[in-house]
């Protein structure tokens, strides 16, 4: 099979420049993923931490950050940044390419990464960068799109290819986060999937048939807990001794 090559840096920032042209505020699924970063951002009880949203896109979840903290965001997209900086004009924002960015070295608490780390071209050197600007034992709240859901899942239109997509599924996730942190709490969130085992486990005979017994809030989260979500998220913490 041959790959095809992975889209320019400029075919990238138009993609995302058009994407959030588009669309400004979060969608409900966002909004999900939004609530699950703050209850684990909560859970660590940082006093005012120093809070990197890293591909922060218009801006609207470093808003909710900065309810808990001093937020930053950049992205590489300039009409998003730009829609960010009037609109939440009190929150600093950063246009530009995260490789090639100047943050300074163990000055955060607390990155948030979500739904970056598989749309960039080297997800590795990625945590490697949020590895430097983290405090020795500083956390990072990570968030992907589970490839064992994205493969067996027709979610509508198909995803465009002049954008990054390099999705992993749970354990090379794991993996790469190992390399540079401690990976403290890991799970999925937002059981989907219409093909292959997902179209068992999520038919709607089957789950039907089991809410007679199991409520479905409780299914929900076993299938969360057994990876089958759509998001993968994870609490990471970066060493005290790098
Ligand atoms: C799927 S969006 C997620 C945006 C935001 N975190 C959210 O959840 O709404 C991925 C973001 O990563 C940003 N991005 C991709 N490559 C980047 C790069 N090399 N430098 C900085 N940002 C990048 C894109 O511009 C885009 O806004």
């Amino acid at each position: 099979m041959i790959e095809s090559p992975l889209p320019s840096l400029a075919d990238q920032r138009r993609f995302w420049d058009e994407r959030w042209d588009r669309q400004r505020l979060p969608r409900y699924y966002q909004s999900r993923r939004g609530e699950t970063i703050l209850a684990v951002l909560k859970s660590l009880h940082l006093a005012n931490p120093e809070i990197l949203d890293f591909g922060c896109g218009t801006g609207w979840f470093a808003e909710q950050l900065s309810h808990y903290g001093r937020a930053t965001g950049i992205d590489l997209s300039e009409t998003a940044i730009a829609h960010a900086r009037v609109t939440y004009p009190n929150i600093p924002f950063i246009a530009g390419n995260l490789y090639e960015t100047t943050l300074p070295e163990k000055h955060f608490d607390v990155v948030v990464s979500q739904e970056v780390v598989a749309h960039v071209e080297n997800p590795i050197a990625y945590l490697d960068i949020i590895a430097r600007v983290l405090k020795p034992n500083g956390y990072l709240i990570i968030t992907t799109a589970n490839r064992l859901v994205m493969e067996r899942w027709d979610h509508g239109a198909p995803d465009p290819e002049a954008h990054i997509k390099l999705y992993p599924n749970r354990r090379e996730f794991k993996r790469m986060l190992c390399r540079r942190f401690r990976v403290l709490r890991t799970t999925s969130i937002m059981p989907v999937g219409d093909r292959g085992v997902l179209r068992l486990v999520n038919s709607y005979k089957l789950n039907s048939a089991l809410g007679w017994v199991i409520p479905p809030r409780y299914l929900e989260r076993v299938k969360e807990w057994a990876g089958l979500g759509y998001t993968l998220v994870a609490l990471a913490q970066k060493p005290g001794s790098a």
